[in-house]
């Protein structure tokens, strides 16, 4: 019942690995949802495939294509980008799901940005809509921190209450006011998946305080927070909640908008990591 998770252990031997191969560490790590693409500034290194860094096999999902590089900003920083990541509905344990945050964080990165794609719940959503997540409620019925972990990584019971760090979000309003750029925010409500919700869920979640839902970054937010990073969530809303346009919902829909949105969000995390990771910040 002690015993350290397995998966855990061979968080040193990626650690090492990465060291021994001089891959650049980065101060932030972006976790890239949905089509997401960042051109930040200098590229230094990759992109590089998830499976060269991760211990077990790995699979892309439609849209989803899995890699890891880093760039320099021109604060100077250094951001590693993961684009795509392993989702728990694609049968990946909680551990698994998090294993990149936690090795950047090992390597020593102090801040974790994740976008993701979300259905919206509040009035008018609108696909296109761009959020801030400003807390999450997990139900996913998983945690990352189940089990024994090294307790050097954080405490047994982290603190959550501040889980979308409050200066980052005060960050990325002003870039988005600088942009000209509509920014809302919400609450994210974080669901396994991968079935899209039916209407009374949708409502249940509302009544529930939710005004984002989608099928990720809650686990690695609870990760990242538990061994004190800073974290910042962003959702692209494709969708009102339980309803498209077109009245039903699929994962080609989702894509559409991602990619119809994607000049404004890269500009708009460009200038936001920018800031995030000037050192010392
Ligand atoms: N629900 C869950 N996940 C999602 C949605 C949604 O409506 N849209 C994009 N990801």
């Amino acid at each position: 019942m002690d015993d350290i998770d397995p998966l855990s252990r061979q968080l040193s031997a990626a650690v090492a690995l990465w060291r021994s191969r001089n891959w650049p560490v980065g101060d932030v790590l972006l976790v890239g949802g949905s089509g997401l693409s960042v051109d930040l500034g200098e590229p230094i290194w990759g992109p590089t495939d998830l499976a060269d860094v991760l211990p077990f096999a790995s699979d892309a999902i439609v849209g989803h294509a899995l890699s890891i590089e880093a760039m320099r900003a021109p604060s100077g920083g250094h951001v590693l980008f993961q684009r795509g990541r392993l989702h728990a509905y694609q049968g990946y344990s909680p551990a698994q799901v998090v294993f990149t945050v936690r090795l950047a964080r090992l390597l020593g990165a102090h801040t974790l940005v994740v976008t993701n794609a979300a259905g919206g719940i509040y009035e008018n959503a609108r696909p296109g809509d761009l959020a801030l997540i400003c807390d999450h409620i997990n139900f996913t019925g998983l945690n990352p921190l189940r089990g024994a972990l090294p307790p050097e990584w954080g405490p047994r019971f982290p603190d959550l209450s501040c889980a979308y760090d409050a200066d980052l979000r005060r960050r990325a309003r002003e870039v988005a006011a600088a942009q000209g750029l509509e920014l809302r925010e919400g609450v994210y409500a974080g669901l396994l998946g991968p079935s899209y919700e039916t209407p009374a869920e949708v409502e249940a979640l509302r009544r529930l305080g939710g005004d984002l839902v989608g099928m990720s970054t809650v686990l690695e937010v609870i990760a990242a927070r538990h061994m004190g990073m800073r974290c910042l969530g962003l959702s692209l809303v494709t969708n009102p909640a339980a309803g498209s346009p077109t009245g039903t919902l699929d994962h080609d829909d989702v894509l559409e908008v991602s990619l119809a949105v994607s000049d404004a969000v890269q500009k708009f995390l460009a200038a936001l990591l920018d800031e995030a990771v000037v050192p010392g910040s």
